[in-house]
């Protein structure tokens, strides 16, 4: 299928693989891009030069394109954009900060940069900085998240509304189905995220994996809003942080206790305890770990079906 997107990328389905901290390397965006999707490469949980290495994995297991994400807390960042500069990465995913920073650099040098937001507000920001495409991220979503707490149901229609460039939905799409959903509210293209933690070439830990399999309705919560808001499912780490809730903990408290590499120690070194471990509510109708190319596949065929059924409505 063509449309915006895919023109834009020079892909063949409007299906991106959201660029996730301990979760997505050169596996996991290799192979999606080879099955016809964007795979992105998820550049806030790596050293400079262990991107360095990803992104040259990546272009020896692909000839498609691919992207990577930079979530613009890293301290390091410019380091980060020279390297993505200098291997001649042409698709940059930018969250977490402010567009107008980096927008133009990356566009002055040949860059497609898309931006995630999570309300209209920071949407028309991101057009305004220039960007090429915007993805707008509900409140479902696994991982970091706006404090507004807006769903993809609403934020969609209500950024599409404001902006004119292609605008790619993300929070809660995990099939077919949710994919066909939000394009009816005027998504051009979807990132995917916690449904690609649970396939066999995300760098995320078996033990994650499985739990992410297992995870039912309610077993995820967006909390620490005075931090960075984050939804993770509910383990040891989450009820030592309702218990600094109740025991009403200063910022400063609540800092100390996420402490340093809590994600890494979660979803990729596997303590389902201790570690913080970021998903999405969409966990509870993911079942099985799958082969990155199958979910694509997977996704394009039940998507193809339900247009078909809901010309009978
Ligand atoms: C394990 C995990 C790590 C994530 N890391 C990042 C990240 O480094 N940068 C970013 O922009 N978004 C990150 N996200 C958010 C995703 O890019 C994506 O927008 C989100 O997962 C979409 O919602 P879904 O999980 O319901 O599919 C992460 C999400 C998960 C589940």
């Amino acid at each position: 299928m063509g449309n915006r997107i895919t023109d834009l990328f020079g892909i063949q389905y409007p299906i991106i693989q959201a660029g996730m901290v301990w979760a997505s390397g050169w596996r996991l965006a290799s192979a999606v891009s080879n099955a016809g999707g964007l795979g992105i490469i998820g550049a806030g949980s790596m050293y400079p030069e262990v991107l360095r290495e990803h992104i040259e994995k990546c272009k020896l297991a692909t000839n498609k394109p691919f992207g990577v994400n930079v979530p613009m807390l890293y301290p390091d960042l410019e380091k980060l954009m020279e390297i993505i500069v200098e291997l001649d990465v042409k698709i940059v995913f930018t969250s977490a900060g402010n567009p107008k920073t980096w927008t133009t650099y990356l566009k002055d040098r040949g860059i497609i940069v898309v931006h995630v937001v999570s309300s209209v507000k920071f949407a028309l920001k991101a057009e305004e900085a220039g960007v090429d495409a915007i993805v707008a991220e509900g409140f479902e979503a696994g991982g970091h998240n706006g404090r507004d707490e807006t769903t993809t149901l609403t934020l969609i229609p209500a950024v599409k509304e404001k902006i004119s460039i292609p605008l790619i939905a993300a929070g809660g799409i995990a099939t077919g189905r949710s994919m066909l959903a939000v394009m009816v509210l005027g998504a051009d293209g979807v990132q995917v995220g916690s449904r690609f933690v649970a396939s066999n070439e995300a760098s995320s830990h078996p033990l994650f994996k499985q739990k992410v399999v297992e995870a039912g309705e309610g077993a995820t919560q967006l909390t620490l809003k005075e931090l960075a808001p984050v939804r993770l499912i509910k383990n040891k780490f989450y009820s030592d942080i309702q218990k600094a809730y109740a025991g009403c903990a200063t910022v400063e408290e609540l800092k100390s206790l996420l402490g340093r590499a809590r994600a890494k120690k979660g979803m990729f070194e596997g303590d389902m305890e201790e570690g913080e471990l970021e998903i999405g509510q969409v966990a509870a109708i993911i079942h099985e770990i799958k082969p990155a190319a199958q979910i694509v596949m997977d996704m394009m065929e039940e998507f193809t079906i339900a247009k078909a059924e809901v010309k009978h409505l």
